[in-house]
């Protein structure tokens, strides 16, 4: 493919106009960061947002320009961030709240379309996810078809959405109900009843975030009409491999809020099954596929909708044991702020003895932590942590107990397409990931991003961590040795005892 003819990915998005939605989301700001730094003659790029917690999208995109993603370009090429424009509007809403100057503007301009919103939240209310991923899917896509020259509509779909097979090829399935229908229950049943109905009607997936996104693929598979869709369906997406720098994390989703606390020391034990392969991918790395995927599709148009499953478990496969051992190990080496106990801990395959543990390691801790708390006349709140993370722990369980085969041969023949420069600018062959590497950078960003502890505050961790140890050592000393010095002192006593009584008989 690359030869004479060849367009690169950066000659393809010159003097273009993108729209996108999610992009104040975990993966939303890497696309468009990596947009504006690698393609710099893009001409627009257009977001969705909604106003959020008092703020309007102004300021919303102000508070999204500031943050760590954007640093590079705020210092390298600040003209580039004058290229985004916010759209007001909510997936949710009617034509998508977007006024109608707004949609003029989007029908008029706009050739390249990422849709990244959604509700990731796994155990969403079904009302809920079937309005956000399958009606604002839905929504989108009647915009988009009135647009007068959208060369590339990309979907953020998910590997898991066919949860409930084995072997997932990059192929939209039957779902077992009709998109359609499904999205006219929203119109007039209630809460109450729709939450009734739940169980049955995603039946053999396990939450209502694999159900919507599923039915939003047939949906797009069955109401797409000319438009050019391709669907990337990335598996865990976790921090970034290499860019904007490598770590960067900013949501607590899926396994990472779960080692932050583990980082912290309050995070002891998970259901996981050791040898079942975790399939994690960095967020770059999906993002430079999800460009990648617009060029093609735009560039060698087909009839088909074509599938990226964007994972590694097929050609650089990672064990839950080896992550979690690695992730225990970068805890200790790079250890957190103010760790409560020394970060250790392991998988369990027995839900029995996985429960004794979480009720001696995570429950009996909090519960004695919160009476010190409540003593020193302080806010208790382990006990709610702990609840909330057994919560997060019990979403993921399904996904660490279980193994799927990811076939991933169309994301492979993307990469052979490439020229060796665009390749290497936006790289998407997991063989690179290099897991003790990443995964240390992964703990250095959770640090960093997540709990924003400088990096110079390292040291004393460190030596925190060491006294954390020291009495981690002293109270196991303690807990060996008192049942001994009982031992001692009983026996003792008892010696005194029979010498006495012989003394007394003699
Ligand atoms: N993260 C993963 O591990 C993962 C794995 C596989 C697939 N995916 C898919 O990747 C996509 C992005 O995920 P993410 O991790 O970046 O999620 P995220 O951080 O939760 O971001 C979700 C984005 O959707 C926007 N959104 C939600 N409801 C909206 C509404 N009603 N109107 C307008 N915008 C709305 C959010 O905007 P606000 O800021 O206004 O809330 C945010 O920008 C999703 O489609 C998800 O299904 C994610």
């Amino acid at each position: 493919m690359a030869g004479s003819e060849y367009t690169s990915v950066k000659d393809f998005y010159r003097d273009r106009s993108i729209f996108i939605t999610g992009a104040t989301g975990f993966m939303g700001k890497i696309l468009v960061e990596k947009l504006l730094r690698s393609c710099p003659h893009i001409k627009n790029i257009y977001l969705l947002m909604r106003p959020k917690k008092g703020r309007n999208v102004q300021e919303r995109l102000q508070e999204l320009l500031n943050g760590p993603v954007f640093e590079n370009l705020r210092r390298n090429s600040p003209d580039e961030l004058s290229k985004i424009i916010p759209v007001a509007g909510d997936i949710t809403e009617p034509e998508l709240g977007i006024s109608i100057d707004d949609q003029n503007t989007l029908i008029r301009t706009v050739s390249i379309v990422f849709h990244s919103a959604a509700t990731v939240k796994f155990d969403e209310a079904l009302k809920l996810s079937v309005t956000i991923n399958m009606l604002g899917t839905k929504r989108l896509v009647q915009l988009c078809n009135r647009m007068h020259n959208v060369e590339a509509f990309i979907h953020v779909s998910t590997a898991y959405c066919n949860c409930d097979r084995n072997d997932v090829a990059e192929e939209i399935y039957p779902v077992g109900r009709e998109p359609d229908q499904v999205i006219a229950l929203t119109e007039w049943m209630d809460d109450k009843m729709f939450e009734e109905l739940t169980p049955n009607l995603i039946a053999s997936r396990p939450n209502t975030y694999t159900f919507t996104k599923a039915l939003a693929e047939r949906m797009l598979q069955r109401e797409r009409g000319s438009l050019p869709v391709a669907i990337v369906r990335p598996s865990i997406v976790l921090s970034s491999h290499r860019e904007p720098v490598a770590g960067w994390v900013d949501n607590c989703n899926g396994p990472t809020g779960i080692i932050a606390a583990a980082g912290k020391g309050f995070f002891r034990t998970m259901l996981c099954h050791d040898d079942k392969v975790a399939d994690l991918v960095p967020v770059d790395i999906v993002i430079n596929l999800m460009i990648c995927a617009a060029w093609r599709t735009a560039t060698q148009r087909t009839d088909t909708i074509p599938i990226y499953n964007c994972c590694t478990g097929q050609q650089n496969p990672i064990t839950w044991k080896q992550f979690v051992e690695l992730s225990f190990k970068y805890c200790r080496q790079y250890p957190m702020n103010n760790v409560i106990w020394y970060p250790d801990g392991r998988c369990h395959s027995s839900v029995l003895i996985n429960k004794l543990c979480v009720t001696f390691q995570h429950m009996l801790p909090a519960y004695i932590l919160d009476t010190l708390a409540w003593l020193q006349g302080s806010q208790p709140i382990m006990v709610r942590v702990q609840t909330k993370l057994s919560k997060a722990a019990k979403c993921l369980e399904y996904f660490s107990t279980k193994q799927w085969n990811f076939r991933d041969d169309n994301v492979r023949r993307l990469g052979e397409q490439l020229s060796p420069e665009d390749r290497e600018t936006f790289m998407f062959d997991v063989r690179q990931i290099d897991w003790p590497s990443y995964l240390k950078h992964y703990i250095l960003g959770i640090r960093q991003f997540i709990l924003k502890e400088n990096p110079d505050t390292l040291p004393a961790a460190r030596s925190n961590i060491t006294n954390t140890l020291q009495h981690f050592a002293y109270i196991i000393i303690i807990i060996i040795t008192l049942p001994m010095l009982f031992l001692v002192v009983s026996c003792e006593s008892s010696s005194v005892a029979v010498i006495r009584v012989l003394n007394m008989a003699t």
